[in-house]
């Protein structure tokens, strides 16, 4: 589709401006919404969590092994991954009350409540004493092997994502990984706006083609041509694979690019 058309149909499903996607509201809605993210964020959420479990499987054997989530939401990654292994505790950091309540049911109705904790913090002001210290005071034998966060950084500037990838680095043992995968935009002004309205016209056409009622334009929710348009405020993805290496990390690659999403894996000096 030309770009021209894709930003008529974007401005043509301008809907969904809620106040807060995450709160009381936006929280209820918030895993509706995530069954019904067009494909290429499955794909990004199964490349993420495979490369979480193989960082996780890659621990010493006697201790838990332990992932840190960055903006975990209602934890729908935290459930794949618990799933998926044995021995793996999940750290869930998040400073949505509903979204952690939300999060502690699904852990508890999958029997997973004794492998997963969740702090309600704001990421940019924690420190790795934040988590360390919480990991000891649940008197857990175990090593944080890896850092995820997805979609939770692209409404920061990139001055305020550098204190959250200094503490990812600083969380991570020689050779741990950090796996990020988010909204990034380009550095010529017409791929930004082509990987944006691509984006958004994936988004639309979820919209159309769900058999859900209309959504109603007061509500919360990141689904919508608004959010992508007036909230978000994706970094180019050069710079923010500059401010990871200025982070302390010794290589990042790309994994994953489609849109404006992208799946990220940072790793530290072995
Ligand atoms: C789009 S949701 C993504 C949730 C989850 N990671 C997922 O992929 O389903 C973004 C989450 O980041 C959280 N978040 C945003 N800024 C945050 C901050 N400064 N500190 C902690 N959590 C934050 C929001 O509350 C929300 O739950």
């Amino acid at each position: 589709m030309a770009q021209r058309d894709l930003q008529t149909r974007a401005l043509d499903n301008l809907q969904g401006k809620g106040t807060n996607p995450f709160g009381v509201e936006g929280a209820l809605r918030y895993d509706m919404d995530a069954q019904h993210m067009p494909p290429h964020y499955k794909r990004a959420h199964k490349i993420q969590n495979d490369l979480v479990i193989t960082s996780l499987r890659k621990s010493e054997q006697n201790k838990l092994h332990v992932v840190v989530d960055l903006g975990c939401g209602t934890a729908n990654d935290g459930i794949d991954i618990l799933s998926r292994t044995e021995n793996e505790f999940y750290l869930g950091v998040d400073n949505s009350v509903p979204m952690i309540e939300r999060a502690k049911c699904k852990m508890q109705s999958r029997a997973f409540e004794k492998r997963s904790y969740f702090l309600i913090r704001d990421f940019r002001q924690m420190s790795v004493m934040d988590i360390t210290g919480t990991l000891s005071l649940l008197k857990l034998e175990c090593r944080i092997k890896a850092v995820m966060s997805t979609l939770a950084l692209h409404h920061y500037e990139l001055e305020e994502k550098r204190h959250v990838y200094t503490l990812a680095h600083n969380l991570l043992p020689p050779g741990g990984r950090l796996v990020l995968t988010d909204l990034f935009s380009n550095g010529i002004q017409g791929c930004a706006q082509y990987a944006l309205y691509w984006e958004i016209d994936q988004v639309c056409g979820t919209i159309e083609n769900s058999k859900e009622k209309p959504i109603d334009s007061k509500l919360a929710t990141t689904r919508s041509v608004d959010h992508y348009l007036r909230s978000n405020r994706p970094q180019r993805l050069l710079d923010e694979v500059g401010v990871l290496h200025d982070c302390g990390f010794a290589i990042v690659d790309i994994v994953y690019r489609s849109g404006q999403l992208s799946v990220i894996v940072a790793q530290t000096e072995k």
